[in-house]
């Protein structure tokens, strides 16, 4: 079937999902063009902003992919205190961003999930509660997710980082730690909660095919996720994974694979929210905007402290490790203003689709 017939259908199933992603040339010109209009039309031209807050690189995993995971002894581990966390929430406020995203690696003990607690409240304190909260602090128990749903976080990101269960084991390890089953049960229990929940995956992975890829996209519209954020693969040396760097796509390869995931997700699932995500930007310094010509309309600039921002090295040659906030500040404006793009300002810029489903769910 041609791309266009493809493209005019209401419902993508699997066989059309692996075609589209395979397109390349001016068939998945075609496809992003698509994308774009359908976004314009559902969203306008806005782009909403997340204020993110690299909280800690301590984690008690050892996804074999992620350069801050547990047994990486090369990284110093740090955790900002209260008052930097709260500085950085203050400059979000101050920069009209919105919302903040927090984001660590994965602790579930008490003193770490009360001190959330605790910092939850304190940023709600900022302007009234004029900023939006997203967390992105791993798997807890479904009490934990309440807990911090009650003090005032509004939206969570847990990406299922594949959706295949044998791929899944094949990047993470297989123990009682690393448990797909426990990952989907997290973000069943985030949606039960009442997060507007966000979920992802990482493309261009060792042994991962355009099955899996087409799978992942169907389980996203499956669940019916407000969220996604979905970013190339980038290989970390000091990572297990990095042995098989070899036998994945070429970082362009990888980029055209990443946009046509936004582009044909943004075709699916009009309404939701879609992360233009930094790795993007990491391997083509263009990236950043092509995903959102693609169809992602939320950037996340970071607001970590510069000293802390090289042991967040999640992956190797993170794009703006070096950029103060205000840069990022005016750089995101002439960057959004230069494709046609406007970013909101002082807005939470929620998920339509979520808030859509609510009010159907609750008129
Ligand atoms: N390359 C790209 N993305 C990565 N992530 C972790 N390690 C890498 C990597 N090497 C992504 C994961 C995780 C998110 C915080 O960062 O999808 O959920
Ligand atoms: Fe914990 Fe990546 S393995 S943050």
């Amino acid at each position: 079937m041609s791309i266009s017939r493809i493209l005019e259908k209401p419902c993508l199933d699997r066989g059309d999902l692996m075609q589209l992603l395979a397109v390349r040339g001016e068939a998945m010109q075609q496809l992003w063009k698509k994308a774009l209009a359908v976004k314009l039309e559902k969203l306008d031209n806005h782009i909403h902003l997340r204020g993110l807050i690299e909280l800690s690189n301590q984690c008690r995993k050892a996804c074999l992919y992620c350069g801050v995971r547990g047994p990486n002894r090369k990284v110093a581990r740090y955790r900002l205190t209260e008052e930097e966390v709260l500085a950085c929430a203050q400059t979000a406020w101050q920069l009209g961003y919105g919302s903040v995203a927090i984001q660590a690696g994965e602790r579930n003990d008490e003193p770490f999930t009360d001190s959330i607690t605790r910092l939850i409240e304190k940023i709600k304190a900022i302007g009234n509660g004029a900023l939006g909260i997203t967390l992105s602090l791993g798997e807890q128990s479904e009490a934990v997710y309440r807990r911090w749903f009650e003090a005032g976080a509004h939206r969570y990101l847990l990406r299922i980082e594949s959706s295949t269960e044998e791929l899944y084991y094949k990047i993470h390890p297989h123990d009682g730690l690393h448990d797909f089953h426990r990952r989907l049960d997290c973000i069943d229990a985030l949606m039960a909660t009442g997060y507007q929940t966000g979920t992802g995956v990482m493309i261009g992975l060792p042994f991962q095919t355009l099955e899996h890829l087409a799978d992942d996209l169907l389980f996203f519209r499956k669940k019916d996720v407000a969220m996604v954020g979905m970013g190339p693969y980038i290989p970390h040396p000091d990572t297990p994974l990095y042995a098989h760097a070899a036998q994945i796509p070429t970082a362009g390869e990888r980029m055209n694979l990443t946009l046509n995931m936004i582009a044909i997700l943004r075709l699916m699932m009009p309404e939701i929210n879609m992360v233009a995500a930094t790795a993007n930007q990491t391997i083509d310094p263009m990236g950043r905007e092509k995903a959102i010509l693609a169809g992602a309309n939320v950037i996340m600039p970071n607001l970590t402290p510069n000293r802390y921002r090289e042991e967040y090295l999640i992956y190797p040659d993170k794009a703006c490790v070096n950029d103060r906030p205000e840069e990022c500040f005016s750089c995101l404006e002439t960057r959004m203003k230069g494709i046609g793009h406007e970013i909101l300002y002082n807005a939470w810029g929620d998920s339509v689709a979520f808030t859509k489903k609510q009010t159907k769910n609750n008129p």
